[in-house]
């Protein structure tokens, strides 16, 4: 709640306005009425003022993009490279954002290669797990020189057995329940290095592959219930990526729900949409959707500006995002606004965990 304090009166104070439009209040004085936090993805990595800038404007929240993952952090054993963190941390905590870390522990895609050597032993494997975690968090923790990762997706893209998802640390064995020893550990070791620290487990086309997200729920309902610190999921929301579906929002909701029922809160971490599709409906309805969920706390799209997009190229989508290529707002932004501006009931029952 002192957070809330504290970042609502330096907006105001600040005077923060949309640099493109001296009448907009920049979508973080909305959100922060709803007791919402909202913002993008990027490693402050493209020497952009105008994107740093915007950011300030807009913002109350940013995730790195790539440089907080194990395969940036820690490129060859015990070696750690915080160069780009440190800057992205340091500018979060220059501007009164809160930083998002993305992601300690993930399917090996997303792992440097010596960690996937098969020489390791599975004492080795479990310490490196532990060890990483110590070392990554353990730079950002509450209180630390370099600033305050104040939320960290500590698993991402794990739950699903598909060969894409393949992560090394399976090999750490499974518990009698049938889920894999290391799930219980990456948040157990979090939770030791930084207790205030919202832990979040993000996964990819949960909004829409319903199996999936059964699946997920029933794991977290099941290590929740053996203590296992746990306090957010994550839905990605890259909408339409692959030609997957759109989300179907009465659906959405319904889960967000029975992952509230579970204790638990919900993060928006990744979302974009495919301009093939209804736009500026689905990030309207992505907005309203969470605004209906108290226990919704963040809202997100994965990067900024169009022209920094992953998605930028690729065939489904090349202006996902609510800025363009010249930082200014799009027909998404004023969607997210129009639902912004208007009251919402569940609001006053939002509360930001930990401050
Ligand atoms: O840095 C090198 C550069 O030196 C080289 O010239 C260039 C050539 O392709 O590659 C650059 O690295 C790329 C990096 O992005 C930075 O642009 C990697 O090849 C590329 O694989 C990497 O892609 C990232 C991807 O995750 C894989 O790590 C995307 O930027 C990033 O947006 C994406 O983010 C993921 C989330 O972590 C998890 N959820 C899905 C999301 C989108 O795929």
């Amino acid at each position: 709640m002192l957070f809330y304090v504290v970042l609502f009166s330096t907006a105001i104070s600040a005077g923060f306005i949309n640099a493109q439009n001296p009448d907009s209040p920049g979508l973080k004085n909305l959100a922060i009425k709803h007791n919402l936090l909202i913002g993008g993805a990027t490693d402050l990595n493209h020497d952009d003022s105008n994107e740093e800038q915007l950011i300030i404007n807009e913002f109350s929240i940013l995730s790195n993009e790539n440089c907080l993952k194990p395969n940036k952090t820690q490129p060859s054993r015990n070696v750690f490279d915080f160069r780009q963190s440190d800057y992205f941390v340091g500018f979060c905590k220059k501007n009164n954002i809160v930083a998002k870390g993305h992601k300690l522990i993930a399917r090996d895609f997303y792992l440097p290669k010596w960690m996937l050597d098969p020489g390791l032993t599975d004492k080795e494997l479990h310490d490196i797990l532990v060890d990483h975690i110590k070392n990554v968090m353990g730079r950002y923790r509450q209180g630390s020189e370099y600033g305050e990762i104040k939320y960290w997706d500590v698993l991402n893209e794990v739950i699903s057995d598909a060969k894409i998802y393949e992560s090394v640390f399976k090999r750490l064995g499974k518990n009698s329940d049938g889920d894999y020893n290391y799930w219980e550990l990456a948040f157990r070791t979090a939770r030791a290095v930084d207790p205030n620290c919202v832990l979040i487990w993000t996964e990819d086309n949960i909004e829409f592959d319903y199996p999936k997200a059964d699946k997920l729920y029933e794991t977290i309902k099941r290590l929740k219930s053996k203590g296992v610190p746990i306090d957010a999921v994550g839905f990605q929301c890259h909408i339409g990526f692959n030609g997957q579906p759109v989300p179907d929002f009465t659906k959405l909701a319904d889960y967000f729900r029975k992952f509230a029922d579970l204790g638990l809160y919900i993060a928006i971490t990744e979302l974009d949409v495919s301009e093939k599709l209804n736009q500026v409906e689905i990030y309207k309805n992505m907005m309203q959707v969470c605004l209906d969920q108290p226990k919704c706390i963040s809202w997100s799209t994965w990067n900024v500006v169009d022209k920094y997009s992953w998605r930028r190229n690729l065939k489904d989508a090349e202006t996902p995002l609510l800025f363009d290529d010249n930082y200014q707002p799009k027909s998404t932004y004023y969607g997210v606004q129009e639902i912004l501006k208007k009251p919402n009931i569940n609001s006053k029952n939002r509360i930001l965990p930990h401050y």
